[in-house]
């Protein structure tokens, strides 16, 4: 059987860091506010030298350094992100070059907060259809650029930053249960207007700043998250028990401790950068397996599930035995 093996990981991080106080001098909030709601301490915001490509770029160099691979050989980069350097090309095409791996595929996906997921499962489908060899999966966003900075219901939830993955299709024997086990990947058009952007080429011709009714989002994002976690281990004839490690999507600590606890997943199987590194929307997932990985939590053989939920509404679950 074709699989596709994770086989490195890596991370960037805008170099500017932005704590709740210093947020508080800026706009009505508090240390105490954030903390209590979203369990934020920091983020991390881009310099104007900063890009979701220079950041895509830096986590993608890093990644295929830890594969131990030449960067030539990838022969697809399938990129996440809602914060494209510009409307086109893709931004996927700026990293291929910088990375000096021209020549094979390369493209954007946009799925906001699940856009990781969503590129992770079509660069799976590609590898195993031998469409390609070598993938780097990024997921990239500088959201600093599209918030209103006066809007306290949502500046303060959000950061800059990137992740990445490089997968390998290998032949695998029955045996043999390293790589990609499982991905489900939804979303509901109705709810389309929860969380958006108010801009775009096609509308205003402006960028637009991001809106978001949170409550709600919060409410689907439970529910949503428990059943398409569910979902994955029932496709791969699982249960929560043979879970290592849930790395979420980094929205709030409060939907992460309340999917976990509807999973019945001990918290401490969770791994938890919100706090650092608050709602980096496509960025979160991989940028939180990469911080796992390196501090040696994450190992080979370990059974990783990977989830995310946000814009669209689009959501997704991905099983992993890295
Ligand atoms: O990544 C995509 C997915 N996104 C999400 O998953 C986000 C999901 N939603 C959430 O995480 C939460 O709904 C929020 C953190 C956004 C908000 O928490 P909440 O407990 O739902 O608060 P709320 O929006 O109902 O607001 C409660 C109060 C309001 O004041 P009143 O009307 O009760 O007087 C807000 O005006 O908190 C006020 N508030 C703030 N106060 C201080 C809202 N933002 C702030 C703030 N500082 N930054």
């Amino acid at each position: 059987m074709r699989r596709s093996i994770l086989i490195g990981t890596g991370s960037a991080l805008p170099e500017r860091a932005l704590g709740n106080e210093e947020l508080a001098k800026q706009v009505d909030t508090s240390d105490e506010w954030i903390v209590e709601r979203t369990g934020i301490r920091n983020r991390h915001v881009a310099d104007s030298h900063e890009t979701t490509a220079s950041l895509a770029s830096d986590a993608g160099r890093k990644a295929i350094e830890a594969a131990g691979i030449e960067a030539g050989s990838i022969d697809l980069i399938v990129l996440a992100t809602a914060t494209p350097n510009q409307t086109f090309p893709a931004t996927a095409t700026i990293v291929q070059d910088e990375l000096g791996c021209n020549g094979g595929i390369a493209f954007d996906v946009a799925a906001v907060c699940s856009g990781f997921l969503y590129a992770l499962g079509v660069a799976d489908s590609m590898l195993r259809t031998g469409m390609a060899t070598r993938a780097l999966v990024i997921g990239a966003e500088t959201f600093s650029r599209i918030l209103d900075w006066e809007d306290r219901a949502t500046c303060v939830l959000f950061g800059d930053g990137a992740g990445a993955v490089v997968l390998e299709a290998r032949e695998q024997d029955g045996d043999e249960q390293r790589g990609i086990l499982t991905t489900r990947l939804h979303a509901d058009g109705a709810h389309n207007q929860l969380l958006f952007v108010d801009g775009g080429p096609s509308t205003t011709g402006t960028v637009g700043k991001l809106r978001m009714k949170g409550r709600e989002v919060f409410r689907h994002a439970v529910v949503n998250l428990s059943d398409v976690l569910k979902e994955v281990l029932d496709e791969a004839g699982l249960s929560t028990d043979d879970i290592d490690w849930l790395v979420p999507h980094q929205a709030n600590a409060r939907i992460l401790e309340a999917t976990a606890r509807k999973l019945n997943l001990p918290p401490e199987k969770v791994v938890m950068t919100v706090d650092r590194h608050a709602n980096t929307s496509a960025a979160s997932v991989p940028l939180a397996l990469d911080v796992a990985v390196k501090d040696g939590r994450i190992r080979e053989g370990d059974l990783v599930m990977l989830e995310a939920m946000g814009g669209g509404f689009a959501w997704g679950a991905s099983l992993i035995r890295i």
